[in-house]
């Protein structure tokens, strides 16, 4: 049978399913069957999930998880985390713990400027092209206004429109470069409108303009999209503590575990392999409440890894010090995030999470899921410079083991007290089942 179809997107959905299980599965009916257990039997909420994209074919669970104890600026948050890593909710809970008994979280939103550029080429004299801007600057912004009266009453829109050449990179590239604010909202369909609407306005104006030449007026647009680089879009989190009170338990004095902790940031500031793993740890917590609360996890990762590599070489978002015997951890990373718009106000889950967090702004989102980050990078590097991190990892990890090999509810319960006081990795588990299985 062929692999390929046409007029897919057109099929009702038991069609399409028909189609893939009889072109990729032998087992067509246990195919089905598996796609089928998680359809929701609540009609209106599958409707929901089937036109939120093209072709769904089923829903695909994450656990929802949450972490609670979270102090910050003097208030608790129970944050609420979409994940599949084992380890990761139990990290939050366990550093949110850490950090209530010691002050909590410090946060503070930085600034939240978010960029749209429109691309175009333009091969004549540089001077027309600066002159001919500024004459249209204000048409620009005033053509735009029926996308942006709504935001400007509430107290957002366009911030600024610059042109910049980019003609070393390119010949003949320019750009308008646009600043916006979009308050409560993430703004990627404002910002995107606006820019299309700049774009239209520019290149007809030109055609208009006296100063330019029959060819200098046919400015070419390529493409008018926000940027998910957000580096004026900032939010702070911090820790601190005096060194002697990071003592937790006794396998290592407060002191020697503080110095050895900000050995490992340092290493992540300078060393590019270990950066990358030190960040993903941060990028666990911060997709996890991003994921939760219903924002683009994929526009965030981008935005915040690009902001790692700000300074030319790729390096550790969180830092650490010890000055007059104060111990500070602390984070500054961009996140251009929405708690109105979007998924917010239709996806239930995500609308349950934004009210667990008490119905944040924007700013106040910005603050947890960066608390969110930074809690994250405290666990594991609490775990990789004391213990390491495969002790909490595979006690974890051993649930999954063990649905792996279709344990029952009382093998569960005996393993999982068998391996309270064993180490856990995969073949111990196995060896464990076996006997259990086999009576021995
Ligand atoms: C695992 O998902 C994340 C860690 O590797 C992060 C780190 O090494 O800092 C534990």
């Amino acid at each position: 049978m062929s692999k390929t179809i046409s007029g897919f997107s057109k099929l009702s959905k038991s069609k399409k399913i028909d189609w893939i299980v009889n072109t990729y599965f032998s087992n067509t009916e246990e195919a089905k069957q598996v796609l089928k257990q998680y359809w929701s039997n609540n009609e209106k909420l599958q409707q929901l999930h089937d036109e939120f994209i093209e072709n769904t074919i089923t829903n695909y669970y994450l656990p929802l998880g949450v972490a609670p104890n979270f102090l910050i600026n003097n208030t608790i948050y129970t944050i609420p985390m979409a994940i599949e890593e084992s380890s990761v909710v139990a990290a939050a809970s366990k550093a949110a713990k850490f950090w209530l008994d010691r002050g909590g979280f410090k946060t503070k939103v930085i600034s939240t400027t978010k960029i749209g550029q429109v691309h175009f080429m333009y091969y004549g004299d540089f001077n027309k092209l600066q002159s001919f801007f500024e004459r249209v600057k204000s048409k620009l912004i005033k053509q735009a206004k029926p996308i942006t009266k709504n935001m400007e009453a509430r107290g957002g829109g366009i911030l600024d429109i610059e042109l910049r050449d980019k003609t070393e990179g390119i010949k003949g590239y320019y750009q308008l470069h646009a600043s916006f604010e979009t308050l409560d909202a993430m703004g990627a369909n404002f910002i995107n409108s606006c820019l299309e609407q700049f774009a239209e306005t520019f290149k007809n104006e030109a055609l208009l303009f006296d100063g330019f030449s029959e060819e200098e007026k046919q400015i070419q647009i390529v493409m008018s999209i926000l940027s998910n680089y957000v580096p004026d879009c900032l939010v702070r989190a911090e820790v601190s503590c005096k060194v002697e009170d990071l003592n937790e338990d006794n396998s290592i004095s407060a002191e020697d575990f503080a110095n050895k902790f900000i050995q490992a940031v340092n290493i992540a500031e300078i060393e590019p392999y270990r950066a990358v793993t030190h960040n993903k740890g941060i990028m666990n917590g911060i997709d996890a409440v991003v994921l939760a609360t219903g924002n683009d996890f994929r526009a965030v990762e981008a935005g915040v890894h690009a902001y790692a590599s700000r300074n030319g070489k790729y390096s550790s978002l969180t830092h650490a010090k010890i000055e007059d015997g104060i111990f500070y951890f602390w984070m500054e990373i961009p996140l251009a995030l929405g708690t109105v718009g979007g998924l917010t106000g239709l996806h239930p889950l995500v609308k349950l999470a934004l009210e667990l967090l008490r119905k944040p702004s924007a700013k106040e989102l910005m603050q947890i899921v960066a608390v969110a980050g930074l809690a994250q990078n405290f666990a594991a590097l609490r775990s990789l410079t004391t213990t390491g991190i495969q002790q909490g990892h595979m006690k974890m990890h051993l649930m999954n083991i063990l649905n792996q090999f279709e344990a029952s509810d009382n093998e569960k319960i005996l393993l999982t007290d068998h391996f309270k006081t064993n180490t856990v990795t995969h073949s111990a588990v196995v060896k464990a089942i076996e006997k259990l299985r086999n009576g021995a």
